[in-house]
């Protein structure tokens, strides 16, 4: 008997400030026009020292779990390149905070923006094989390039939490999907910077060019073609990325499909461009995005295009299930959005500089303005110190 394995929930949470691009296209000398429309987005997301990778993400998977889902899961798998530590996982703090069944799985996958998309797939076949468990899934990351850099435009941060079961509520997995992978130096960071070092246009190219193969290549394994698809989704470093994505695949269809697929992937960047870059995130945000802003219905098929920079590409699918709506709190991602509150650049900056130091220090950092129910208090004997508050 086939099991029926795919995405159940979805929760996402991004911290309570952001840079609006206006802003920052003035302090930056640049026509506002190239942030809005030549990149695509409008905000970004600015994160305080009290969040990090950790935080985001408990406070993205506290949406998503009653005590009862708490008691069934097996395992966490945490996708992020901004983890906190060079040996411990990120997973292993997660589940602490989170209260999980100390017999769970808790492991941090890294392959640039594509760890959330490994997580999901290794997720799937766990369950495809164990059709009982429960499998957290998180992406979590803070974009960083550094200030007056080309990047800059493109930073954002938050965290998305899925969980991955038996006859999900939300999407369906097909289980065939294409990736591929090839040594290239378009993104990467080293272990001792806090700031990735980037060959933008270069990765712009890449990511394009994986695009196209892992389509070609999905298309010869299935035989399906575009006219199969309702929507693609696709990672959202910047809004305009994944536009050219599509602009590359639309003429395979038709005009009515051509003009349902574009309606569809503003709706899929319409929660990004709000937030920026989330690396690992991002493609799920967008997923969340095209499902809080979009008109599918039950039954239809959707395309999923990630990349991680150093690269890795994948192509997969899924079909999306009659009740999907309920598999998440859209009246609160609406609020969580709305609720945050402008800085100006200036303010930006000095939060930018605010990250925990790297040197080990015992840190109290300033906290009792934190909205979410998870947040760090600063470092005490070389260890992190995670907090949780009741929240209404
Ligand atoms: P840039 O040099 O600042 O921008 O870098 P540009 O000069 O290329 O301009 C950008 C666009 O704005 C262009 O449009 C201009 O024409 C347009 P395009 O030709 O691309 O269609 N433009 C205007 N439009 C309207 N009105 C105007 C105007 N002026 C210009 N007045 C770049 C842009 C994206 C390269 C830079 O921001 C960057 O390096 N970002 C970081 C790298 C990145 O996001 N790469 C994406 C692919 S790699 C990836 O997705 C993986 C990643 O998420 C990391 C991971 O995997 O972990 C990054």
């Amino acid at each position: 008997m086939t099991v029926t394995v795919g995405i159940d929930k979805i929760g996402f949470f991004t911290p309570d400030h952001y840079l609006d691009m206006v802003d920052l296209a003035h302090a930056r000398g640049e026509d506002p026009n190239k942030y809005l429309i030549g990149i695509g987005q409008s905000k970004q997301a600015v994160i305080p020292p009290t969040q990090d990778v950790v935080t985001m993400a408990a406070n993205a998977a506290s949406q998503i779990l009653t005590p009862a889902i708490k008691a069934d899961i097996n395992m966490v798998l945490f996708g992020t390149e901004s983890g906190v530590d060079n040996s411990k996982a990120t997973a292993v703090y997660l589940a602490h905070l989170l209260g999980l069944p100390a017999n769970t799985r808790a492991i941090e996958l890294k392959q640039a923006c594509y760890g959330a998309t490994a997580g999901l797939q290794l997720a799937a076949d766990f369950v495809r094989v164990h059709p009982t468990a429960k499998v957290l899934v998180i992406g979590a990351d803070i974009a960083r390039y550094g200030l007056r850099t080309a990047g800059e435009v493109t930073q954002g941060g938050g965290a998305v939490a899925m969980l991955v079961t038996a006859d999900p509520t939300i999407l369906a997995l097909d289980a065939i999907s294409s990736y591929h992978t090839a040594d290239v130096m378009d993104f990467w960071r080293p272990t001792y910077r806090t700031e990735a070092l980037v060959d933008g246009k270069y990765s712009t190219n890449v990511y394009l060019d994986f695009f196209k193969t892992v389509w070609a290549d999905y298309q010869a394994q299935t035989q399906r073609s575009i006219a199969d698809f309702s929507a693609f989704v696709f990672h959202l470093p910047f809004t305009k990325m994944g536009r050219k994505g599509l602009r590359q695949i639309l003429p395979e269809a038709d005009e009515p499909q051509q003009a349902s697929l574009t309606a569809a992937f503003e709706a899929s960047q319409a929660d990004n461009r709000e937030v920026g870059n989330l690396y690992t995130g991002s493609l799920y945000l967008s997923f969340l995005s095209l499902l809080r802003h979009g008109t599918l219905v039950g039954g239809e098929r959707l395309g999923f295009f990630s990349y991680g920079s150093g690269a890795e590409g994948e192509f997969f699918s899924g079909v999306l299930q009659p009740d999907y709506r309920s598999g998440f709190d859209d009246d609160f991602l609406t609020r969580q959005l709305a609720d945050r509150q402008a800085v100006s650049v200036a303010e930006y900056e000095a939060i930018f500089q605010q990250q925990l130091s790297n040197d080990g220090r015992d840190t109290q950092l300033a906290v009792g303005q934190e909205r979410a129910p998870y947040y760090l208090a600063g470092r005490q004997h070389q260890q992190r110190q995670y907090r949780h508050q009741a929240t209404n």
